[in-house]
């Protein structure tokens, strides 16, 4: 069994993922059970927060089989490998900061072909580095004129992502959550898209299943299961954002009063240019767990 909580110098996913907890990891972590044998990533995402787990072994899983299978690549080729193979796309298109043909010829080649590796170099170019794909299974997303690149601080995330991956015993699946077979010694965190906010993954419309009333229920009694098994689970969620209200969720809470709630400050200020604006009035995360005293 191992101790450490979390590493001090943290890892940031090289993607810039809708709903990642990047920024929120020190808040987040401390709440964790102090001792995990399984941890599991159940809504992996960009990976923010297993990655940053010392757990003996680390599972992430989410639904974007897509996603999953570049990870597995990162797992599977030489961290070398891995970055000739970018930089060599990026020659091979002459992708830069205003090609937009090149991007436009490199998306082409990717729904052609899948290669794991090219949802990288694409996310690198796409806008706001976003992943969208369209109901045919296409990634969709346009191209990130002027902003968009394989720059430096990438390189240098990616390079310490797949560094940690490497290190640690990691397993990655891309199942429903509601297909996910658990174990006793398993800590679950869940970090599903939210009923009340959107991000590219909610709408059910881009050949992925959505995120509507009845996944959010399915959740919540997976979650209760969990706790009638001693298994222990942690979620993020939001009770209330921009007017709206999680009713369900607070119903639920209301009915488990023995399940603990941390709340964090999150300002949702995504970076998206509808939303340039940020929100000011910042947004309640919320965190459960079963039957456990969190170390704060
Ligand atoms: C809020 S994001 C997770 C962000 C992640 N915690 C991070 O810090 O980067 C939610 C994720 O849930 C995934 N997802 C949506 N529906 C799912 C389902 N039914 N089963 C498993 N994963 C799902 C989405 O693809 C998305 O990556």
């Amino acid at each position: 069994m191992k101790y450490t909580l979390y590493s001090k110098y943290k890892i940031k996913s090289p993607l810039n993922y809708i709903g990642g907890k990047a920024r929120i990891l020190d808040q987040l972590l401390p709440l964790f059970p102090k001792e995990i044998d399984n941890f599991i990533d159940l809504f992996a995402g960009g990976c923010n927060v297993g990655i940053n787990m010392n757990a003996n072994k680390i599972y992430f899983n989410d639904n974007l089989i897509y996603l999953i299978e570049m990870y597995k690549a990162f797992q599977e080729y030489e961290l070398e490998e891995t970055i000739s193979y970018i930089e060599t796309r990026i020659n091979e298109f002459k992708l830069t900061l205003t090609n937009s043909d090149g991007y436009k010829r490199m998306r082409q080649k990717y729904n052609q072909q899948k290669h794991p590796l090219d949802l990288f170099v694409l996310i690198a170019y796409s806008f706001n580095h976003q992943i969208r794909f369209n109901s045919k299974h296409e990634f969709n997303n346009p191209f990130g004129k002027d902003r968009s690149s394989f720059n430096s601080t990438m390189k240098q995330n990616l390079e310490r992502f797949i560094i940690k991956l490497k290190e640690t015993d990691t397993c990655f699946t891309d199942s429903c959550f509601n297909n996910f077979n658990f174990d006793n010694n398993d800590f679950v965190y869940c970090d599903p898209p939210y009923l009340i906010t959107t991000g590219t993954y909610n709408d059910g419309k881009r050949g992925f299943k959505g995120w509507s009333e009845k996944e959010e229920n399915q959740l919540l009694c997976l979650l209760d299961n969990l706790n009638k098994r001693n298994i222990k689970f942690g979620l993020s969620n939001v009770l209330e954002h921009k007017g709206k209200s999680n009713d369900i969720l607070k119903n639920w809470l209301k009915t488990n009063p023995n399940y603990k709630i941390n709340f964090i400050d999150f300002n949702y200020s995504n970076s998206n240019y509808q939303t340039m604006v940020r929100d000011k009035k910042a947004s309640v995360e919320v965190r459960k767990s079963n039957n456990y005293t969190f170390n704060i």
